[in-house]
């Protein structure tokens, strides 16, 4: 038997006072911030909200037979190929063109970093879609924000006098423009690019079907600076799959072709994207759906005598005044979600609501009306009282 080793002394580390903890890094602060997605709603109701602050499809999505996928579609890595086609077909474009994305956020990202340069200028009427505020705080671009007019109209003149002076490296159109439903005028791209001829025309057409906006390729074939932001979350209906394309010419979108994700956009997304975007008939159905719930949430508003901007598309922007904070809370406690936009400084008290087929109206209204009476009484006796 060997001789046994003397133990080794571990020698342990001397103590350390427990640290305190660390600060929570500071947060960057968007003022667009979205609402959570998750299960961290503010509704105390059993069942579950009435959604109508984002923008999704008015009617339930019926075409379960989609749902039916190859199996080999599963185990293999996605093939984007066949929904660039779809895309391609649906606007009638070389598939070149098409870049598949996840969801317009994706290609709205993709084109602020990859086709503005750093430190570019990038003019936006607003308000606008909070994506692009976001991914622009994110990156070292400035945002040259134009109030549009108080009945929403696009501001043409200050915009395209901004883009002869200034020349910035971008302009965001977005066609019907979100939150307002303004369309952008049709002749409005031709005069900025005749006003800065190197300025990168971003045209985020999301809610395009419900504006029967079909000219992409006419557009596409006149300026080769211009490309077009789809989605399939609106009018196809079909927002929890993602899909989305940045379009334009093939030089043009290259930097964002080099950038991306290759497989981003996932094969059941692919395929149910193909079916969805064919499916014209579901798609007239969606857009029929918010012809007809428009008039009635309006009446509703008049009712209540708030004025609201609506154009063609699937949502209405009301404008409660200083009731607003006041009204979405309380119809979020009664779960009715609605978009608080009452910060906006180019229309402050206002808040969107997505349109929805009648049942859903109803009953959203049934929460509404109340909740918004109550609020604008108080706000009204309170603007009436004497100061104290
Ligand atoms: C103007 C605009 N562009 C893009 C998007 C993003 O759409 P997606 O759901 O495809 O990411 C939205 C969504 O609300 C939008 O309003």
């Amino acid at each position: 038997m060997g001789r046994r080793r003397p133990r080794r002394q571990i020698r342990r580390p001397p103590r350390r006072p427990p640290r305190p903890h660390p600060r929570p890094a500071p947060h960057r602060r968007h003022r667009h911030r979205r609402l959570p997605a998750r299960e961290d709603l503010p509704v105390t109701t059993a069942r579950p909200p009435i959604r109508l602050d984002r923008n999704e499809s008015p009617i339930p999505w019926e075409r379960l037979e989609y749902l039916r996928l190859d199996p080999e579609t599963i185990r293999r890595y996605p093939d984007d190929a066949p929904l660039a086609r779809a895309f391609a077909e649906d606007l009638n474009l070389h598939p070149d063109f098409i870049l598949p994305t996840n969801g317009g956020d994706e290609a709205i990202a993709l084109a602020l970093e990859h086709l503005v340069p750093d430190g570019g200028r990038i003019a936006i009427p607003v308000p606008t879609f909070s994506t692009f505020e976001v991914v622009c705080d994110r990156l070292p671009r400035t945002l040259l924000r134009i109030p549009c007019a108080q009945d929403g109209a696009f501001p043409e003149k200050h915009l395209l006098d901004l883009c002869a002076q200034e020349q910035p490296e971008a302009v965001v159109l977005i066609d019907p423009n979100n939150p307002t439903g303004t369309p952008v005028p049709s002749g409005l791209p031709r005069l900025i690019r005749a006003a800065a001829p190197k300025t990168l025309i971003i045209l985020d057409r999301a809610y395009a079907d419900f504006a029967r906006l079909d000219n992409d390729a006419e557009l596409l074939a006149a300026d080769d600076r211009l490309v077009i932001i789809r989605s399939l979350s609106k009018s196809p209906g079909v927002a929890g799959l993602r899909i989305g394309a940045l379009i334009g010419d093939s030089e043009t979108i290259a930097p964002a072709w080099e950038s991306r994700l290759i497989f981003s956009v996932n094969s059941a997304a692919v395929a149910l994207g193909v079916e969805a975007l064919r499916d014209t008939e579901a798609r007239r159905r969606c857009v029929d759906a918010a012809d007809a719930a428009r008039p009635i949430l309006l009446d509703a508003l008049r009712n209540l005598g708030v004025p609201a901007l609506a154009g063609p598309t699937n949502f209405v922007l009301a404008r409660f005044g200083v009731a607003a904070a006041d009204i979405v809370r309380n119809c979020a406690q009664q779960g009715l979600l609605l978009r608080d936009l009452s910060a906006c400084p180019v229309f402050p008290g206002a808040v969107r609501i997505t349109l929805a087929e009648p049942d859903t109206l109803r009953a959203a209204l049934d929460i509404l009306q109340p909740v918004a009476a109550r609020a604008l009484n108080r706000s009204t006796a309170t603007e009436k009282s004497p100061a104290q």
